[in-house]
């Protein structure tokens, strides 16, 4: 109830654009004004953190607002696209496709998140090279050399071709992770209008309501997602995984965009999710949701999530083992 209580308030206070009224003291306050970075910039200098260490509130709280602004604005930008996209280039072939959008979105987010931290590193999909390999090493990269304590981790568009397709299943998915820890996750579906936010230790919210993942107590109730990535051996493991849990499970999806299955996981409407081999802006913000919403997310060995995951199972953490059983006995791991 605390919780939920400070949660509102926190939305009252952040609410319209991106200046807000403290109400408490009576002023205001521009989250794109030099004193305002300013501010950012000594709380981040004098509070040095060790991972796993709380991070100071009021700095997770403006990190979790410029994340939903710049949800918000790829948001809007997909919206207006919504009816379909030319395709403008297949990346590592035909099942993994690039539009005119995708850079416009992830150019839009980087610039809203630098204003406010310029000195925030940034990875972004559209700067990498297709492929399971660039990726890995993308992130890899930026979590043995960066100059920033701060990454945001983010996919301008998750759902791609359903984005192409004209399918509303498309949307951000943007993360940001101190020393190597995700702090917030912000997933914006546009179609639906459903915000979903999570801070570590504050909780997973929909548009400013907790939530909290499916209560399915066996995999016979469960309904699972999954999706294939495009790459040969992926395909083959994921056909090898629909087989054997078919006919295990009430019924499984493929929906298309990590990030909304991932949600969906969150809010309890999916009571699974799983894939062979996903990069981290697919699912950074996503595995933030599920463990604040009291789910779990790990490898398909059952290690706990990191941002160097990439074969990867999410669920309301009551059928996770079972269902990591099935996939394990079937050659999936
Ligand atoms: C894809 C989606 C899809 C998943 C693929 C991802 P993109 O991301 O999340 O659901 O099955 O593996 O690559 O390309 O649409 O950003
Ligand atoms: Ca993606």
């Amino acid at each position: 109830m605390f919780r939920q209580t400070v949660f509102f308030s926190f939305l009252l206070f952040l609410s319209p654009g991106s200046a807000y009224t403290n109400r408490s003291t009576g002023s205001s306050q521009n989250y794109g004004s030099t004193r305002f970075r300013q501010s950012i910039a000594t709380r981040m200098t004098t509070h040095s953190r060790p991972a796993g260490v709380t991070i100071d509130k009021e700095v997770l709280r403006q990190v979790l607002h410029v994340a939903i602004d710049a949800s918000k604005k790829a948001g809007e930008i997909i919206l207006g696209n919504a009816g379909g996209a030319e395709v403008t280039k297949s990346k590592a072939n035909s099942r993994d496709l690039l539009t005119l959008i995708d850079p416009i979105c992830e150019k839009t987010i980087r610039e809203t998140i630098l204003e406010t931290f310029p000195n925030h590193d940034f990875l972004g999909e559209e700067d990498v090279s297709p492929g399971k390999e660039a990726s890995a090493a993308a992130i890899e990269a930026k979590l043995s050399n960066s100059d920033s304590n701060w990454l945001w981790i983010v996919d301008p568009i998750d759902g791609t071709t359903n984005f192409v397709h004209g399918m509303p299943l498309s949307m951000p998915s943007v993360a940001a992770a101190y020393k190597g820890e995700v702090m917030v996750g912000v997933i914006y579906d546009p179609h639906r209008d459903e915000l979903f936010t999570a801070t570590r230790g504050g909780g997973s919210f929909m548009n400013g309501k907790p939530i909290k993942v499916g209560e399915q107590g066996s995999i016979g109730d469960a309904v699972v997602a999954m999706g294939s990535p495009p790459a040969d051996e992926s395909m083959q493991m994921s056909l090898k995984g629909v087989q054997a849990l078919m006919p295990k499970v009430r019924t499984i999806r493929m929906i298309g965009s990590a990030a909304v299955m991932l949600a969906w996981v969150a809010n309890g409407r999916l009571t699974c999710y799983w894939e062979y081999d996903l990069s981290s802006w697919d699912i950074s913000a996503g595995a933030l949701l599920i463990q604040e919403a009291g789910g779990r997310f790990t490898d398909l060995e059952g290690n706990d999530f990191t941002l160097r995951t990439r074969k990867m199972c999410a669920s309301n953490g009551i059928i996770h083992n079972e269902i990591l059983n099935v996939l394990n006995e079937s050659g999936v791991i």
